[in-house]
């Protein structure tokens, strides 16, 4: 099926300003209140991508991880959690790093973060690479078109044969994500999510799908 390719209207969600301010009231709050912040798509979704990383053998405890737009990096604690050893966070908000750092060092997580653009690249390739969110953010910055194809490209760079891609998005659905990114890569799996029904149709909120390169 031929999907339309039309843009987002862009928002203030797709600017690098606004996740800077965002995140440096977000380092006041945890220092006040020790709150780590939003859990982007909820907990439930967090719980299905592990539940999809600890049944696929190919992936071992110390695979490579990147988390692209890991934000507050509570995602990357999880992984920790589940025993998952090799972890990178990159974010291009210095302060979402800043904070990231704040909550793993106090917690005595060993996870790595550094400030990146995933925009501009990233020169290292990783088994598993993850995205929760920041495929949307992008989607909602000015000249998405370009931008959602250079982070095509860069994530696909970023890639050997053997790695995974899991990206979840609330902007696009599973069909979507397909077209978009069917130059370069392929479906492996859908993660599936809660549906609903409306005027005899199927669909959900939150999409998450596992590509491959092709
Ligand atoms: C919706 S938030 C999701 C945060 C995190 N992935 C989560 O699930 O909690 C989007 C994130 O993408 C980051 N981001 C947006 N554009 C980016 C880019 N070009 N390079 C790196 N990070 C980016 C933002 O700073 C923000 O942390």
């Amino acid at each position: 099926m031929e999907c339309k390719m039309e843009e987002l209207e862009p928002s203030e969600l797709g600017t690098h300003d606004y996740w800077n301010d965002r995140y440096e009231k977000e380092i006041s709050n945890y220092l006040a209140h020790g709150d780590a912040g939003e859990i982007w798509f909820g907990d439930d979704i967090v719980d299905r991508i592990l539940r999809w990383l600890c049944k696929t053998p190919e992936i071992e405890k110390d695979s490579s991880f990147v988390d692209l737009g890991c934000g507050n990096g509570m995602f990357l604690i999880e992984l920790s959690n589940e025993g998952y050893t090799n972890l990178l966070g990159v974010d291009y908000s210095q302060k979402a790093v800043e904070l990231s750092r704040k909550i793993a060092n106090e917690k005595g997580y060993n996870i790595s973060y550094k400030r990146a653009d995933i925009l501009e690249g990233l020169k290292c390739t990783f088994k598993v690479i993850h995205d929760k969110g920041t495929y949307d953010a992008i989607s909602l910055s000015e000249n998405a078109r370009d931008n959602r194809q250079k982070y095509i490209v860069n994530v696909h760079n970023m890639m050997s044969e053997d790695s995974f891609f899991i990206i979840t998005s609330c902007n696009w659905t599973q069909v979507e994500l397909m077209e978009h990114f069917k130059e370069h890569f392929q479906m492996y799996q859908v993660i599936p999510t809660p549906t609903f029904k409306f005027g005899g149709k199927e669909g959900s909120v939150v999409s998450i799908c596992v590509f491959k390169k092709l």
